[in-house]
C-alpha cells in the first residue's frame, strides 16, 4: 500500500455551479417563508461567515457536542480507526474545519484518499490546504456538494477497493427522521458494497443541558442563527432588520429535538428574492431542528435502509455517541 502514499497538490475542488446554487437557495427562500409555518433550510447556514460562527460555537462552554465528540475519537481512535482498511477511500460528508477527521487520519493506515465533502465551498478549500500541509503523503480530494443531493465521488476514491464515510458532529440530527433515513440510503449509494459509515450523534440528556447548548451567554448561536437574514439581504435583496428578528432555541421533549427560530419582534412585512412576506409579532421562521438521539434509535434508523451496527463508543457522561455501521450485501439501496 505504501504506493499510495505521495506527495500531493492539492487540485480545485469539484464544485456546484454558482447560479444553480443561487436560485436554489431564492427557491427554497420563497417555498420556506410561503408556508403557513415559516421556515428555512438549515444547510444554509454555512456562508463564508455562518461557518465561522459555527466554529465559535464549538469554543463556548456550554456547547458540549464537539468537545465530547473529539475525546471520544482521542480515546478510541485505534479502535474506530481498525475500522478503516489500508487503501481504503475515507469521504466525510459536513467535514468543516476537519479537526474531527485529523484525530482518524492520524490513526489511520495508509488510504487511497481522503475526501472532505461540504456545501461550504471557501471553508471545504481552506481547510483541505491546511490539512494537506499537515498531512504532505496524504491525497486529499475535496468535494464541494450538498450531500442530500446525488454526487459524484473523485477517481481516487471510486478507484479503492471499499469506501468508509464518517459523518460527525451529530450533523444527522438537523435532519428531520425521514431525512436522516434517505440521507443513509444516500450514502449507501455512493460508498457502495462493503462500506463502513462512522457517525456522531448527539444523545437525549436533560433538557437544562441541551437549552443551554443552544443559548450560549456569549450571545454566539444567536449571531449564527441571525446571520441567515443577513445572508438573504446580501443575496437575495432581502429588507430584513436585524434588530427587529430575536434568537429563539428550546428544546422539544415529545419530539426529542432543539428547535431554532428566529422570532419577529413586531408586525413587518419584508421583501426578499423578489416577494414581500408579512410577519405577525411573534411569528416565527423555523430555521433548525437538532435532534437527539439513543443508541438504540439511530440503530434501528440505520438497520431500516441496511446499515447493520458494528460498534458504539460514548464518553463517560453519555452525551454523545460515536456509532458505526456496516452496509448489509442485501442492503436496497445497491440494488439495481
Ligand atoms: N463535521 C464538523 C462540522 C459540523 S457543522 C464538526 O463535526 O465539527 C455542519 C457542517 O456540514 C458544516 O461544515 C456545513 O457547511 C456542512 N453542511 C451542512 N449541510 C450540508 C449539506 N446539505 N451538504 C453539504 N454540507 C453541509
Ligand atoms: C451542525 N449541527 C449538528 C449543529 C447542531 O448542534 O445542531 C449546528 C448548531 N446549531 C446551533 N448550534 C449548533
Amino acid at each position: 500500500m505504501a504506493a499510495l502514499a505521495r506527495t500531493n497538490s492539492l487540485p480545485n475542488s469539484l464544485s456546484m455551479n454558482d447560479e444553480a446554487e443561487e436560485s436554489a437557495f431564492a427557491r427554497d427562500v420563497l417555498k420556506g417563508l410561503g408556508a403557513r409555518r415559516k421556515n428555512l433550510p438549515p444547510k444554509y447556514f454555512y456562508d463564508g461567515a455562518g461557518s465561522q460562527l459555527f466554529e465559535r460555537i464549538t469554543e463556548q462552554p456550554e456547547y458540549y457536542p464537539t468537545r465530547c465528540e473529539m475525546r471520544i475519537l482521542q480515546d478510541n481512535a485505534a479502535a474506530i480507526a481498525k475500522l478503516i482498511p489500508a487503501g481504503a477511500a475515507l469521504v466525510e460528508f459536513g467535514s468543516g474545519s476537519n479537526k474531527k477527521a485529523r484525530i482518524l487520519l492520524t490513526a489511520a493506515p495508509v488510504l487511497a484518499a481522503y475526501v472532505p465533502v461540504d456545501i461550504s465551498a471557501e471553508m471545504l478549500e481552506q481547510e483541505a490546504e491546511a490539512l494537506q500541509r499537515d498531512f504532505p503523503r496524504l491525497t486529499i480530494r475535496p468535494v464541494a456538494a450538498d450531500f442530500t443531493q446525488s454526487f459524484e465521488l473523485p477517481d481516487e476514491a471510486k478507484a479503492a477497493p471499499l469506501r468508509v464515510g464518517f459523518f460527525p458532529g451529530s450533523t444527522i440530527g438537523n435532519f428531520e427522521p425521514h431525512e436522516a433515513a434517505a440521507f443513509l440510503r444516500n450514502a449507501a449509494k455512493i460508498l457502495g458494497p462493503n462500506a463502513t459509515l462512522i457517525v456522531g450523534a448527539d444523545l437525549i440528556k436533560p433538557a437544562e443541558f441541551l437549552n443551554a447548548a443552544y443559548n450560549d451567554a456569549a450571545g454566539v448561536t444567536a449571531k449564527f442563527n441571525l446571520n441567515l437574514l443577513v445572508r438573504m439581504n446580501r443575496e437575495l435583496g432581502g429588507t430584513f432588520k436585524l434588530g427587529t428578528f430575536e434568537h429563539h432555541a428550546f428544546y422539544n421533549r415529545e419530539r426529542h429535538r432543539i428547535e431554532m427560530h428566529l422570532a419577529s419582534l413586531k408586525r413587518q412585512k419584508v421583501k426578499v428574492a423578489g416577494e414581500c412576506f408579512d410577519f405577525r409579532a411573534g411569528e416565527t421562521i423555523h430555521t433548525e431542528n437538532s435532534y437527539k438521539y439513543s443508541v438504540e434509535s439511530l440503530g434501528a434508523l440505520a438497520r431500516g435502509v441496511g446499515w447493520l451496527p458494528a460498534g458504539v463508543w460514548m464518553d463517560a457522561k453519555k452525551y454523545f455517541s460515536i456509532q458505526a455501521f456496516t452496509l448489509a450485501p442485501d442492503a436496497p439501496a445497491l440494488r439495481p
